[in-house]
């Protein structure tokens, strides 16, 4: 696999290249040694983080360098079914034909919607409630140990990633926490930057008519989209109550109040990422939603504006009839503006491919 740098894109500098001419164990992020004597890291291919025009820096984290050899041991392990024990992989659940996410809810995640993976190097509030608060690295660690219950010896008793470990990470003896490592990698590189309002912005590609149209309504009053599902990352990775309920049906339609117990997080949850949104086949925290036109009636005239904690973006004076009240030409020039975010570099890129 080779990972591809634009010419366009700001290089950042993330210290790799001082950290990355020998072959010595790392200082950065050893895991400390503990595997079979003889272990021996090997010299691997630093891997520059480019961050694409526009877009805000991305933190990466110190001890986590990154290397093409360590993005590609994530890569693996995401494919990979031996992670559980029911024979999923993740895979199962994020699928890069629909932005890595995935049709019909998860039922171990009591009906909440898979969530797609993309631009998540920009995140610090992960999963619907934003009760993973953190990097990455913390995500993957929590999808191993409580959603995968991965079972290590079993993990410990193959032979090939042994000697992968031992060669990327220095160590054999295989944790929850240095799995998390290379599989955070992974999810970061799986950045979107290409789609066709990218392009527009960028000046390599046009849109049409109504994709034009829709991107004005989208990033005015108008629509006032943009106040949570900002430039470009589509999301202010935020949370905000848009107003989907009156009352609280299911448990995880409380939203934050799962995560904080805070009656004022009732029915609040963290901005999606509207990126390949069109890919997806259900929308909202469950699902509730099957096509982009009920999402856009919702915004248009079913908000729940009494509800105590709505953003107040949701119900400024000309709201209060229950939203935007749009013509329905408007409405399918919001919804082709929607259709403009599928990138289809990122959903076909054969770097992303097992
Ligand atoms: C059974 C389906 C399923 C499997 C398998 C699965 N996930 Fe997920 N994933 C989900 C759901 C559902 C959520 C949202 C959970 C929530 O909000 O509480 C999620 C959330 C995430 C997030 C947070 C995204 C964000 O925007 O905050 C990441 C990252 C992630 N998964 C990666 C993985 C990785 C890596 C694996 C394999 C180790 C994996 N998932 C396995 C269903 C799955
Ligand atoms: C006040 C903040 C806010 C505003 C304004 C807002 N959204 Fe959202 N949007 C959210 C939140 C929060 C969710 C998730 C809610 C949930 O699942 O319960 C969401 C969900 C969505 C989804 C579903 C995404 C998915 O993956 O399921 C779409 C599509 C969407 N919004 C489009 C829009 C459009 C179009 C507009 C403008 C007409 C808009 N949003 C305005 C905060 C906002």
């Amino acid at each position: 696999m080779k990972l591809r740098n634009k010419t366009y894109f700001i290089a950042v500098t993330v210290g790799l290249l001082s950290t990355a001419i020998s072959c010595k164990k790392p200082t950065d992020d050893s895991n400390g040694g503990g595997g079979t004597t003889g272990c021996q890291q090997v010299e691997m291919t630093p891997y520059t983080w480019v961050n694409p025009v526009r877009f805000p820096i991305a933190d990466i984290p110190a001890d986590n360098v990154m290397y093409v050899e360590r993005i590609n041991l994530g890569k693996k392990l995401f494919y990979d079914a031996r992670l559980s024990n029911n024979g999923e992989s993740c895979e199962t659940c994020h699928k890069q034909s629909m932005g890595f996410s995935a049709s019909d809810v998860s039922t171990f995640d009591k009906g909440l919607q898979k969530m797609p993976l993309v631009n998540l190097a920009w995140y610090k509030n992960f999963m619907w409630s934003g009760r993973i608060v953190g990097t990455l690295e913390d995500v993957m660690y929590a999808e191993l140990t409580k959603r995968f219950s991965t079972d290590f010896t079993k993990i410990n008793a193959i032979q090939e990633y042994k000697d992968l470990f031992c060669k990327y990470y220095g160590t054999d003896n295989i944790t929850p926490e240095l799995m998390a490592k290379p599989l955070a990698q992974f999810m970061r590189v799986l950045v979107s930057k290409k789609n066709k309002y990218d392009l527009y912005l960028l000046g390599e590609g046009k849109l049409t008519y109504n994709e034009e149209e829709g991107s004005k309504i989208f990033f005015s009053e108008k629509g006032d989209c943009m106040h949570c599902h900002v430039q470009l990352l589509t999301t202010d990775n935020a949370f905000h109550n848009n107003g989907l309920d009156s009352l609280y049906a299911k448990d995880i339609d409380k939203g934050r109040f799962n995560a904080t117990g805070n009656p004022a997080d009732l029915g609040v949850f963290r901005t999606p990422n509207l990126r390949n949104v069109a890919l997806r086949t259900e929308f909202m925290h469950d699902g509730r939603f099957k096509t982009l036109e009920e999402v856009v009636n919702f915004y248009d005239h079913q908000v729940h504006i009494g509800v105590k904690n709505i953003d107040p973006v949701m119900v400024k004076p000309a709201k209060l009839n229950g939203g935007l009240h749009l013509t329905e030409i408007e409405k399918q020039q919001l919804i082709a503006f929607l259709k403009a975010l599928t990138d289809e570099e990122f959903i076909n890129n054969p770097e992303f491919k097992q």
